[in-house]
């Protein structure tokens, strides 16, 4: 996989270079156009997908404790808003804030849901930044003083990168939230491998065509002319580098065009769709201790989820 500064790619280049590879894989932000965020939200109700449930749970059940560690005139950047629901628990309480960036790759979803918080937030300034975050950003003219910048990266997103991403990741979001800056990141825990595999093989199918909705896409935006009935999802727990990883399983021996180039399927051949790593909270310290202080983090009673407060080193 590339590195997340390598930023001079076009989208096209990285599908062709990620279908090319001896082990194929396709970026997982290619998951999020306006169908694939709709089946995300779908996600987010399962039973077995407990990750977006336990996180809010624990915003809920500690939302002064996370408040407070917000400082006065802070601008608040989220990576990934999209619509950004447990946002919403910090700005019902927050005051003092000197605006709210939400950026979000699904440029559509992204400014019906600053159009609906500007009604909902009359005293707040939004403003929405359609962006790749795994590019440089250039973050818009805020109007108001800012004292502090405070980064929000919720839902283990994180946990999408390899370590050496995240550790990259880590780095640019320090520089640009800079000295008297902070994180509140939300991570997923170690657990039982079941509860795990459950959570991303879900009995109702929905991750399955959040999944297949990547060859979906291709086809309609880039060309590809995928036979998606040939393809299976398939998500898989890597126990030795902690993370789930999605897979496309070709369901037999195919070719698949894009415009002058072919692909070579064998039947069983899996196209990695993404990762999505487990931390302990050591581990994750460890990650972090570069450019970070951990200075509080919260769980749910289970151990499942884990959100903390880093601040700049
Ligand atoms: C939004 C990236 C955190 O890794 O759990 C849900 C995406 N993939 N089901 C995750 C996802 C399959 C999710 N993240």
């Amino acid at each position: 996989m590339e590195t997340i500064l390598e930023s001079n790619k076009t989208l096209l280049d990285e599908i062709i270079a990620g279908l090319s590879a001896e082990r194929k894989s396709l970026p997982s932000k290619l998951f999020y156009d306006e169908y694939g965020s709709k089946l995300f939200d779908q996600i987010c109700e399962l039973k077995e997908y407990y990750l977006t449930r336990t996180e809010q749970q624990i915003m809920m059940d500690n939302i002064s404790g996370i408040v407070e560690a917000i400082p006065k005139n802070s601008l608040l950047i989220e990576f990934g808003s999209g619509s950004s629901t447990k946002t919403r628990l910090l700005l019902d309480r927050i005051k003092h804030l000197s605006g709210y960036v939400p950026i979000d790759i699904s440029e559509e979803h992204l400014h019906k849901s600053a159009e609906k918080l500007r009604k909902e937030y009359p005293g707040l300034d939004v403003y929405p930044l359609a962006a790749d975050y795994t590019k440089p950003l250039r973050l818009p003219k805020i109007s108001r003083d800012v004292e502090h910048r405070i980064t929000y990266f919720p839902g283990s997103t994180i946990g999408n990168f390899t370590n050496t991403q995240a550790k990259e990741f880590l780095t640019v979001i320090a520089e640009e939230c800079g000295i008297g800056g902070g994180l509140i990141i939300g991570f997923d825990l170690i657990k039982d491998r079941n509860v795990l595999l459950a959570a991303y093989n879900d009995k109702e199918g929905i991750t399955a065509k959040f999944n297949l909705n990547i060859l979906r896409r291709l086809n309609k935006e880039f060309g590809t002319d995928f036979n998606i009935e040939s393809f299976k999802h398939n998500a898989i727990f890597n126990e030795e580098e902690s993370r789930i990883e999605m897979h496309l399983i070709s369901l037999e021996d195919q070719t698949v065009r894009l415009g002058e180039e072919k692909f070579y399927f064998n039947k069983g051949e899996t196209i990695l769709t993404e990762y999505s790593h487990k931390y302990t909270i050591e581990g994750f310290k460890e990650l972090a201790q570069d450019y970070f202080t951990i200075k509080k983090y919260w769980t749910d009673e289970n151990n499942y989820f884990c959100i903390a407060y880093l601040e700049v080193k």
